[in-house]
Order: structure tokens, then C-alpha cells, then sequence
């Protein structure tokens, strides 16, 4: 069974306006189980559109989306929410900041069930589950458990709102530039613990970066977008030893147009 279908997927914003914006132009993507992509592309290319797609978070225009099998297409994002996790560009955007990291961590547990969560409070046999998974990350947080998240550094905060993410395998895992808003060492931290809690369950993933190295060096896949279209799409040895040089020469052989750093980078 496919992981991820992507069929024939449009997406037009104002469709019928003047501000019409066919912002995916027929996208077909296939991932199989435990795949990891890198996507990239420039500022507007679709790369987000194309994850809100995924997630239900924008109504499809055209086409269809399958997660695991099953036709999501029409479903909202809380009905495929059972299937998905994501991670965002904002360390704030995927914890509670008042509550603190164990109570965050057990409403992954429960999948964000409040009722059960404040029916049953943090059980010690979860606590010590979230000790061992926070003592693996490597940054000391195992003895942060009753801090307020919200004091958390944002490396830190990311790295608690990937483990919370991951805690439970979702059936795709989402990443949004999700160390875009962190400094180098904490972004290259982050990058590393992705790797690690990905490969640890096979978890599909698809992640957007602005970073070029991180789209080279990790995953077994990347992808890049432009103007709404895949336009370059490298697996296993076709990923391995690739360079930004070769990236280059691989775009303008398939849009025609010279790629310069700016299109692919932040700028
Ligand atoms: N909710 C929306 N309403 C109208 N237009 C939108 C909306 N979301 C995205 N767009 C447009 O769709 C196009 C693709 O945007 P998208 O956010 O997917 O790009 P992106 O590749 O993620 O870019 P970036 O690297 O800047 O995040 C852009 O032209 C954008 O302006
Ligand atoms: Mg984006």
C-alpha cells in the first residue's frame, strides 16, 4: 500500500476573480511507506499549498488525495487529523504554552483528547515514558517535565512539538520549514533529532526546507517545485551525492529556465 497519493491535484485560489492563482498546476506524487522527502522551491512555488492540501486544511480544487489507502479527499482537516501530524515554522504553534511539557506530551498521547486528559492527569507510567523519550533527545529536558513550556528556548519547544508529533507513528508527518525560525547549531540539533525520530518508527515525511544542504543530506527523496509543478523528483541513488551544481543543471533541463540561488533559497 502507497503511504501518500497525490493525483492530478489543482489548486486555484479566487478562482473566477482577477486575483485568480493557479497555484498547483496538476501535482503527482506517490510516496511508499517510511519514504522522507525534502521539498523544495522558490518563495510562492506551492510547497505549502501543496501540504495544506494534504492535511485538509484547503479544499482541493481538482484531484485527489489518499493517505495510506484511503481517499481523504474530501474529508476535513480534524477527520485526517487521526492520520497526520505536523510541525510548523512557529515553535509556538504546536504546544499549549501554559501547560507544561508532560501535560503537553500526554495530549499527544491522548491525541488531543482533553476530556481524557483532565479526567486522568499525567499517569507516572506515562511520566516515565516522556522522561526516557525527552532524556533521548539529548538536550536535558528530561528534567524540565513540570516547566511551563512556554519558557522553553524555541530549539527546545521544537524538539518537544517533534516528539509530541511523533509519539504516537502518524501515517504521514508533516514539516512546514520547521527549523526555518531557529539559529544555525539549534536548526542543525533539530535536524538531527528529526532524522533520528523519523527513522526510528519508518515515519513517511514530507519537509519543506529553504535550506539546500538539509534537502541534500537528509531524506531518501527530494523534490522540487516551481511555478506550481514537480520539476525535478530524485530517489535513493539518485539523491545520494547530489549538489547544489547538479540541482541547478537538473532544473533548468526540466523548466527551461536558469535557477538562480534566490529561487530555491529564502532570499
Ligand atoms: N490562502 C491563500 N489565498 C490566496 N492565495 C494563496 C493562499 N495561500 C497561498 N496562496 C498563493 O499560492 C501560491 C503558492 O503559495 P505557497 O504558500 O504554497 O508557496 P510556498 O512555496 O510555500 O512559498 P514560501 O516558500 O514563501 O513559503 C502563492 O502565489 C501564494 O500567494
Ligand atoms: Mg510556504
Amino acid at each position: 500500500m502507497k503511504a501518500l497519493e497525490v493525483k492530478q491535484l489543482h489548486q486555484y485560489f479566487e478562482k473566477g476573480t482577477v486575483n485568480e492563482n493557479h497555484a498547483l498546476k496538476g501535482i503527482d506524487l506517490t510516496l511508499d511507506p517510511g519514504d522522507f522527502v525534502a521539498i523544495i522551491g522558490g518563495n510562492g512555488a506551492g510547497k505549502s499549498t501543496l501540504l495544506n492540501s494534504v492535511a485538509g486544511s484547503i479544499p482541493v480544487t481538482h484531484g485527489q488525495v489518499r493517505i495510506a489507502g484511503k481517499d481523504v479527499t474530501y474529508q476535513g482537516v480534524a477527520k485526517r487529523a487521526k492520520l497526520i501530524a505536523r510541525v510548523f515554522q512557529d515553535p509556538k504553534a504546536g504546544t499549549a504554552p501554559r501547560l507544561t511539557v508532560e501535560e503537553n506530551l500526554s495530549l499527544a498521547l491522548k491525541r488531543g483528547q482533553w476530556r481524557n486528559f483532565w479526567a486522568g492527569g499525567v499517569k507516572r507510567r506515562d511520566r516515565d515514558l516522556f522522561r526516557q523519550k525527552l532524556a533521548s533527545l539529548g538536550l536535558g529536558l528530561e528534567d524540565r517535565l513540570t516547566a511551563e513550556i512556554g519558557l522553553l528556548s524555541g530549539g527546545q519547544r521544537q524538539a518537544v512539538t517533534l516528539l509530541m508529533a511523533t509519539l504516537q507513528a502518524p501515517e504521514l508527518l508533516l514539516l512546514d520549514e520547521h527549523t526555518a525560525a531557529l539559529d544555525p547549531q539549534t536548526s542543525a540539533t533539530v535536524m538531527a533529532l528529526t532524522e533520528q525520530l523519523v527513522a526510528a518508527q519508518h515515519i513517511t515525511t514530507l519537509m519543506i526546507t529553504h535550506n539546500m544542504q538539509d534537502a541534500l543530506r537528509y531524506g531518501n527523496r527530494l523534490i522540487m517545485l516551481d511555478h506550481g509543478q514537480i520539476a525535478v523528483d530524485l530517489k535513493g541513488p539518485e539523491k545520494e551525492g547530489l549538489t547544489v551544481a547538479d540541482l541547478m543543471r537538473l532544473f533548468k533541463a526540466q523548466s527551461g529556465a536558469e535557477l538562480s540561488d534566490d529561487a530555491v533559497l529564502l532570499s
